[in-house]
């Protein structure tokens, strides 16, 4: 918050308080004529109608401590917390400190609690229903932003539930991609290929997927593809876990499988990030929610899309 902004901030809100503090006392000191009618009771001496009186039935004064109440309330609260500008108060209090604290304080709770369960192998784990429930709601929590709610992915975020990995499919791998995160990079080839040799290394990366393309120009691409790319995803494009770089040849494409898609990530390269979520989730969140991940494809081992 800049200076201005601070003392924007400061003067206002002091100076409401001032001013409820000035209208408590001018109100409470006012005089009001009183007169007494033919019943007895006190009045204002308005008389409207010929005959309609107002009675003089001032605030009780507990009413207006109540008030004070309030204001010495602000006060203190304003001391104590932050609310003017820039003033941290005296506590230090934060609302991210204490998300910390609960999530660190939840995070050992939920360890004490579950402690024997996620201790078992993942291979277990995803076979026992209660991780899975707990996977499950992880999963929903953290990871489906990103992959989906059924975790079948968008563009750029690849689909969990089809048994291809671009990092590795066996359970401490994708325990490590869930701890550690994955960065995976593929360097943009517009300087070294011109529109046309990046169009015929698309085609050879079409053909590499199974689908019908022209044979000559998938001929044509296949040297560019052996002298740029094999070194990442293998000769026969059958990817590297160890870099990230997918199969090409098992037809699955987070970044699509047009012709235009293909001839964008050769171009242009591609750099998918997933965070690391071992300090977020703690480990046996990230066991729990691995399982869970394990789960989807045993349910889908023979689905090869
Ligand atoms: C901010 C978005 C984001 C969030 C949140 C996220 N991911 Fe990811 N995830 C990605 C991206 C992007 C990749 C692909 C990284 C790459 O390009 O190699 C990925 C990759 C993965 C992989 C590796 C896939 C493979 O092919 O090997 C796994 C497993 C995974 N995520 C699981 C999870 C789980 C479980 C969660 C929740 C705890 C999660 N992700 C949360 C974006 C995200
Ligand atoms: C330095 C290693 C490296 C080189 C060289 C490389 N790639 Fe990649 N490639 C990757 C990585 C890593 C990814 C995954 C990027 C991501 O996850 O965001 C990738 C992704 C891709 C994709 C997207 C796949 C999808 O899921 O949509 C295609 C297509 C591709 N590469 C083709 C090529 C072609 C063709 C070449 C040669 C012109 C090439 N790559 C060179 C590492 C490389």
């Amino acid at each position: 918050m800049s200076a201005f902004w601070h003392w924007f901030v400061v003067i206002i809100t002091l100076g409401f308080i001032a001013a409820m503090v000035w209208l408590f006392i001018a109100t409470g000191r006012a005089r009001v004529p009183s007169e007494t009618n033919e019943e007895g009771n006190e009045t204002t001496g308005h008389v409207w109608d010929e005959d309609l009186t107002e009675l003089n039935n001032p605030m009780p004064r507990w009413w207006l401590w109540l008030f004070y109440g309030t204001v010495i309330w602000s006060l203190i609260y304003l001391a104590l917390y932050p609310g003017l500008g820039n003033f941290a108060g005296i506590t230090g209090w934060t609302s991210e400190g204490q998300y910390i604290e609960e999530m660190e304080q939840a995070t050992a709770e939920f360890d004490a609690r579950f402690g024997e369960l996620v201790g078992r192998p993942l291979e277990e784990l995803a076979h026992n229903p209660e991780a899975l429930r707990l996977g499950r709601n992880i999963f929903a929590h953290n990871c489906s932003t990103c992959h989906g709610s059924d975790a079948r992915g968008a563009r750029g975020y690849p689909n969990l539930t089809n048994n291809h990995w671009s990092w590795g499919g066996r359970p401490e791998q994708v325990l490590t991609s869930i701890y550690e995160g994955r960065e995976g990079i593929m360097p943009g080839f517009g300087d070294a290929l011109n529109d046309q040799e990046v169009t015929r290394t698309a085609v050879f990366v079409q053909q590499l997927a199974g689908m019908q393309v022209d044979q000559t120009m998938a001929a044509a691409g296949r040297r560019h593809y052996d002298m740029l790319c094999a070194a990442c995803h293998g000769p026969d494009g059958e990817g590297n876990p160890d870099l990230g770089s997918p199969d090409l040849t098992a037809g699955v494409f987070s970044y699509g499988s047009s012709i235009d898609a293909i001839r964008e990530t050769i171009r242009n390269g591609r750099h998918g990030v997933m965070p690391a979520q071992r300090d977020l989730l703690g480990e046996a969140r990230s066991r729990l929610v691995a399982a869970y991940v394990l789960s989807l494809n045993e349910t889908n081992s023979d689905a090869d899309d």
